[in-house]
């Protein structure tokens, strides 16, 4: 066997050994009461922006496309989910103090408005999480007046 085959054949050996290695999926049923869905009873249209375009890495339930139960997709995606909720995780926004949930609720507005959320690198592969501007005016609308009432 040449050397190229050789190598060949190790990725091969690596790349399906690594799959074997269990993660841990960040996946629950539950709705809490603290979601910011429903500790704020937003409305139809709001929980399904925020559902698409956030909640994948923002919340306690991601819904896995295919290609992220491969390795090493998935654990990338864990790293990313993980930085996230402990920046922000809306199925918890409603434990956070007054003062945090003003706080990050301008920040979400901004991160909104700057298209600096929900990160490009995703939306490039989940085309129905980019936010039209339409849908942009209609989160921001809906976040400063929470945050006003708050
Ligand atoms: C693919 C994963 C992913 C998606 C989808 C995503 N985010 Fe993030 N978000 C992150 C990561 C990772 C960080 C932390 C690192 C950073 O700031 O870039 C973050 C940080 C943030 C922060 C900063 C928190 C702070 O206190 O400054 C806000 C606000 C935020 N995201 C809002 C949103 C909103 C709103 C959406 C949906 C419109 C969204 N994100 C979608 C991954 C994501």
């Amino acid at each position: 066997m040449n050397i190229l085959k050789r190598i060949i054949l190790l990725g091969f050996i690596v790349f399906a050994g690594i799959q074997l290695i269990p993660t841990t999926r960040n996946q629950s049923n539950a709705v809490l009461a603290t979601d910011i869905i429903r500790a704020f009873n937003a409305p139809e249209n709001i929980k399904s922006l925020l559902k698409t375009s956030c909640y994948d890495c923002h919340s306690n339930n991601t819904n896995y496309p295919w290609y992220n139960k491969i390795q090493p997709v998935s654990w990338l995606l864990e790293g990313h989910i993980k930085e996230a909720k402990e920046e922000l995780n809306f199925s918890e926004f409603g434990a956070y103090s007054k003062r945090k949930q003003k706080s990050k609720l301008k920040s979400i507005a901004s991160q909104i408005r700057d298209n600096e959320m929900p990160l490009p690198s995703y939306t490039f592969m989940h085309r129905d999480a980019k936010l039209s501007e339409k849908e942009k005016t209609l989160l921001e609308n809906w976040i400063n007046q929470l945050r006003d009432n708050l």
